[in-house]
């Protein structure tokens, strides 16, 4: 039996960007609040079937796009090697009437639209897709290496507010502070008692799932109620401060975020090292420079190939 409020997203999304996660958003608020139960699930492609129909495989590891899938606030449930092609099966599988995309063609490996077939079942529902990051931004950006910015690029705030949001996409819940915990921009969800919280800084480039990992365990080892994240401002980041807020945002590990912390942050809340090597996991070498360093070694091997088939690029 089909159900409206279960809802389909699928996709590669490779570096897990605040694009993709706007789309998740997007699709979480097809479901009108309040009307339960509702389920996201959002079905990721495996490295395989991307390097299958897209002719190479993403930078970020099906592993990693997983852990980074399963922490967005909005997503309820993941799907595991979805098919690169969305087929109503599938759909009908999870009871999800539709599933949302955003407002771009996805073809597959022989140049026909995946979601032919849902849109031909009217099954296909369109959102806005996110201007200025992709994947292929991104891996350009690395390729430039880190560009200088300015570091206090203003944050619009109903932006900020819609990441914000709970898991229905809609009631507020973390809190948003600029600088320091006195300047609030968006008012959480719950009643903030810095006592019940505990607070960790980092530039989070690239947010990734080794960051999601380790603010995870944080809040495990530290057994805090509430996690405060600082995102630093951080001149020669690949992310713009912007871009490194939303993306942190999104994780549902996150209760509140401030914005550039200024030095004082830290003696106002009990706070834990991100780089506490009690914090490593499965995802512990993940690293901005690591993650660069594969977009290279990635270029350096097209490169190669193309040379030896005496291709000129
Ligand atoms: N998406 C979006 N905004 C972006 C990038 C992606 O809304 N800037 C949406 C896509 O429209 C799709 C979902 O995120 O509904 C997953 O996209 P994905 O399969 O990862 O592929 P791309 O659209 O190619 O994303 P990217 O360009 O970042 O690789």
């Amino acid at each position: 039996m089909l159900d409206p409020r279960y809802v389909w997203i699928d996709g590669c999304f490779d570096f897990t960007h605040y694009g993709h996660a706007a789309a998740m958003l997007q699709a979480r608020q097809t479901i009108a609040p309040g009307d339960l139960p509702s389920r996201l699930f959002a079905g990721v492609h495996s490295d395989a079937e991307i390097a299958h129909h897209k002719g190479a495989p993403p930078v970020m590891e099906e592993e990693e796009r997983y852990m980074h899938v399963q922490h967005i606030r909005w997503v309820d449930e993941i799907v595991k090697d979805a098919p690169y092609v969305t087929e109503p099966a599938v759909l009908d599988y999870y009871a999800c009437q539709y599933v949302v995309h955003g407002d771009d063609i996805t073809l597959d490996a022989e140049g026909h639209d995946c979601y032919q077939e849902v849109k031909d079942l009217g099954r296909f529902q369109v959102v806005k897709r996110t201007c200025g990051v992709s994947t292929t931004e991104l891996i350009q950006r690395m390729l430039d290496g880190p560009r200088p910015q300015a570091p206090m690029e203003p944050v619009d705030a109903s932006t900020l507010r819609l990441f914000a949001t709970a898991r229905d996409g809609f009631s507020p819940w973390c809190w948003v502070f600029d600088g320091t915990l006195d300047r609030c921009l968006v008012e959480g969800g719950f009643v903030w008692e810095p006592q019940a919280a505990v607070y960790v800084e980092d530039n989070f480039d690239l947010f990734h799932a080794g960051h999601i990992e380790r603010l995870a365990r944080v809040r495990d080892i530290a057994g805090a109620e509430r996690l405060v994240v600082g995102v630093q401002a951080a001149p020669n980041a690949y992310m713009t401060l912007r871009e490194r807020v939303l993306g942190v945002l999104s994780c549902d590990a996150v209760d509140a975020v401030v914005v550039a912390p200024a030095a004082g942050v830290t003696a106002e809340l009990r706070s834990f090292c991100l780089h506490d090597p009690a914090l490593n996991g499965v995802f512990a070498g993940l690293t901005s420079s690591a993650i660069a360093a594969r977009v290279t070694a990635q270029r350096n091997r097209y490169a190669a190939r193309n040379r030896a088939k005496g291709i000129v690029s």
